[in-house]
């Protein structure tokens, strides 16, 4: 049996319903097995534990790990020259229906071998891990062919086997029409994207169903057949939605029962209702607000009025969100969106879980898993003010180092 004691913490257990960040002062955690046995304040430690060896976190900060719910990190090569045309004034949309974009980082993830594009994304998914992100989940859509999504999907798993991290995988096929189907994209989802689908989920590769629902990339009704094929094969859905226009793309989600809608920062207010209404959560993606330099913020406030939960993540991607950094997304969630600090938090932990299904994980409560982070630092706003420092102490993933 494996079991640690670790006494003399400031605990936020962002557990649902504590209020605020849950905070409990002189606190210790009881370990064991890879599952939280027990928390609470030490003068209340049950005394089954106290002949159990202690460790003394000297007062730390302990919350639940960090889990980034909305990253696109397997891929190869970088769009650095789109950066620059952007700031010579070309817009996103305009580069990529020159054939830039996502279709750039397609031509090079297609070329690269499954080693290469693994030793990248170990890069990213490292400068995760060293600021306390225990789960990643990562998206294929730059392949855009059977085998080449089918290739993510496999690099994405081989993370989990290399490093000390959990990954959730989304099939993210619907993330745009390649050239080879330029004008055509009802034939590329019928004869690439759903077959495609029906691959990754026939050697396990598919824990989620994820599409782009914009103006560049596909129209509700081609999303709802891909959405149609998941449901079919009893896959959870999620969306990009309403990030450059309001197409309706969460209202569709929701009428499928999705986990999340993802952006939206053009939604409108029945589109809100309609997530609340159907229990989805709002992924705020702050680095691809910043990096594309939108005006139109998320509708953050009615969230808040329709009870949606927000998670926040990094969305890191070559394109539209060159962003490692968990920390730095709730830094940007605050003073882009207003959001508070608490909601950042929340956002990187208990609603981050919630976004991928997980319910054995993102809050500091008995029987989840024992997955926290050790923090230099006395107060959890601390988190998400500082910009590009980084107080992690300590990351524990399974109830080990
Ligand atoms: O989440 N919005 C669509 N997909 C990605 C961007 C991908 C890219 O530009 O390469 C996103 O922002
Ligand atoms: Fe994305």
């Amino acid at each position: 049996m494996e079991r640690s004691l670790l006494v003399n913490a400031a605990l936020a257990t962002m557990e649902q319903g504590a209020g605020g960040y849950g905070l409990i002062e002189s606190a210790a955690i009881v370990l064991r097995d890879g599952r939280i046995d027990w928390a609470g304040p030490c003068a209340a430690m049950p005394a089954d534990y106290a002949g159990w060896e202690a460790r003394d976190l000297g007062g730390r900060l302990v919350t639940p790990a960090l889990i980034d719910c909305h990253t696109h990190i397997v891929f190869d090569g970088n769009r650095a020259r789109e950066f620059e045309m952007r700031l010579e004034g070309a817009s996103y949309e305009e580069i990529a229906r020159a054939g830039g974009g996502i279709v750039s980082t397609v031509k090079a993830t297609r070329a690269a071998g499954e080693d290469e594009l693994l030793a990248g994304a170990l890069t990213r998914a490292d400068a995760l891990i060293a600021e306390g992100v225990s789960t990643i989940e990562i998206k294929s859509g730059y392949g855009l062919d059977i085998e080449t999504e089918l290739k993510m999907l496999r690099v994405a798993r081989r993370i989990a086997a290399q490093r000390p991290v959990r990954v959730r995988t989304s099939f993210l096929g619907a993330h745009a029409a390649p050239p080879e189907f330029s004008g055509c994209a009802d034939a590329y989802i019928d004869e690439v994207c759903i077959p495609a689908l029906e691959a990754a989920h026939e050697a396990g590769l598919a824990d989620a169903v994820d599409g782009f629902c914009e103006g560049i990339a596909f129209s509700p009704q081609q999303i709802a057949r891909v959405f149609d094929k998941a449901k079919a094969l009893g896959i959870p859905l999620k969306l990009h939605a309403e990030q450059l226009s309001n197409l309706g793309g969460a209202a569709l989600a929701a009428r499928y029962g999705a986990m999340s809608a993802d952006h939206l920062e053009y939604l409108d207010e029945a589109g809100v209702a309609a997530m609340a209404e159907a229990g989805m959560v709002a992924v705020i993606l702050p680095g691809a607000f910043y990096t594309l330099r939108e005006t139109q913020a998320p509708p953050i406030a009615m969230f808040r009025k329709h009870g949606v939960p927000m998670a926040v993540a990094s969305d890191c991607n070559p394109g539209s969100s060159p962003l490692a950094s968990v920390l730095l997304s709730m830094n940007m969630a605050c003073t882009l969106f207003r959001m508070t600090p608490e909601e950042a938090l929340a956002g990187a932990t208990r609603e981050a879980a919630r976004a991928l299904g997980l319910d054995d994980t993102g809050s500091i409560e008995a029987g989840k898993r024992a997955d926290l982070c050790v923090w230099d630092a006395e107060h959890p706003a601390e988190l998400a003010y500082r910009i590009g420092f980084n107080p992690l102490h300590e990351r524990i993933f399974a109830g080990g180092a």
